[in-house]
């Protein structure tokens, strides 16, 4: 059942080029020059004449909505604000019937991430799921909705669901790009054209899978590592920090590259390794100087960094190289070294991979 593979993560990690297709076969027409969701198509006023978009949810898919704000505001220009699901239901928050609020929930039975629908729903939002399990709790709960398509994912550290996440929010914020007229046609054919390359290029992602291990070696016995990136590849910094500390029980956070002078940096010694994703597109010089923050006070160098970088070469210990993509779609191959990374220390580590200490696989209970 688990295909060959030690681990489901491990499987989960590898089918992710496959769950991308998967997500977006079907609904991208390229074509017709359409993307078809129908839970959007037969709500699309509410889209087009929302004031905002709220975004709830916890863990992962609370990082998959991160990532959506960059990728909402940035391409469709549609404000957006992104709630840990447990705070916002209790906090209460200014909700309208002008606001659509999305939930995003692998497994569709977060505790808190349902409480937060009932009370939006409550207040007059329309609320809209992006759920991975068919018929679960938030998938009946949510008005419309959009499912991830990845499969069912078995281990407790959330891989192919993350990457799936980003991809259908992706295709909701390019389709609003483009019927809100903030999209050109030529612009959002270069995007459906792009999408289609991205199963390739997250293979090519995996194939750093050999270089991630000789790093995790070195690596296996830390016991602190942060994680930085800036704009898009911010969340990806929180996500990689809470693959490691779940499955390998190091602990690790994750920072804007930017906010490291704001404390962080005090950490730094010649024991700290920093995971820097600094890819080439979107505030490359202002993270190479992070780089070169962190080279001067000693710390280890882990960069993500796009594939024939020479900059980030000369500073950093270690570069993994993932191809090139449009800025906003970087998350989507940022990400995988990193969920390698995790992978390959906790299993050196001796770690229960697919069922971490004190973790279940979905939350029902607050
Ligand atoms: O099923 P959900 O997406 O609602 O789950 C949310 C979190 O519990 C989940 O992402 C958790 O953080 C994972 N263990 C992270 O790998």
């Amino acid at each position: 059942e688990k295909g060959g593979y030690d681990h489901f993560m491990l499987k989960e990690i590898y089918e992710q080029p496959r769950a991308i297709l998967d997500t977006y076969r079907g609904r991208l027409r390229a074509s017709q020059g359409i993307i078809k969701m129908a839970g959007v198509d037969q709500n699309i006023e509410k889209f087009l004449n929302a004031n905002r978009i709220i975004i709830v949810a916890c863990g992962t898919s609370w990082h998959a909505g991160l990532v959506a704000e960059y990728i909402f505001e940035d391409l469709a220009r549609i404000p957006v604000e992104v709630e840990y699901a447990s705070e916002f239901r209790y906090r209460n928050p200014v909700i309208t019937d002008k606001d659509i609020v999305i939930a995003i929930s692998q497994s569709g039975e977060t505790a808190d991430t349902l409480a937060a629908i009932k009370l939006a729903k409550e207040k007059g939002a329309f609320v809209f799921g992006v759920c991975n399990v068919v018929g679960s709790s938030i998938a009946r709960e949510t008005n419309a909705g959009a499912y991830t398509h990845a499969g069912p994912e078995i281990g407790v550290a959330s891989t192919k669901a993350f990457t799936t996440q980003i991809t259908v929010l992706t295709l909701l914020a390019l389709k609003l790009a483009k019927e809100k007229g903030v999209f050109s046609e030529s612009r959002f054919h270069e995007y459906l054209a792009e999408l289609e390359n991205i199963p390739a290029k997250v293979e090519r992602a995996l194939q750093t899978n050999v270089l991630v291990e000789t790093i995790a070696e070195v690596y296996k016995d830390s016991t602190n590592c942060l994680y930085l990136g800036r704009g898009y590849n911010f969340p990806v910094a929180l996500e990689g920090a809470l693959k490691l500390k779940e499955i390998s029980y190091i602990h690790a956070e994750g920072y804007p590259a930017a906010e490291m002078k704001h404390g962080p940096i005090a950490l730094i010694d010649e024991h700290m390794p920093v995971v820097v994703i600094a890819t080439n597109r979107g505030h490359y010089d202002k993270v190479v100087s992070n780089i070169q923050e962190i080279k001067s006070r000693k710390g280890k160098i882990i960069a993500v960094v796009t594939e024939g970088d020479e900059t980030v070469r000369d500073l950093a210990d270690h570069v993994i190289e993932v191809p090139d993509t449009f800025e906003s779609l970087m998350p989507l191959l940022t990400t995988i070294p990193l969920q390698l990374l995790s992978y390959h220390i906790a299993v050196m580590r001796g770690c229960n991979v697919d069922q971490p200490r004190n973790l279940a696989k979905s939350v029902t209970v607050e």
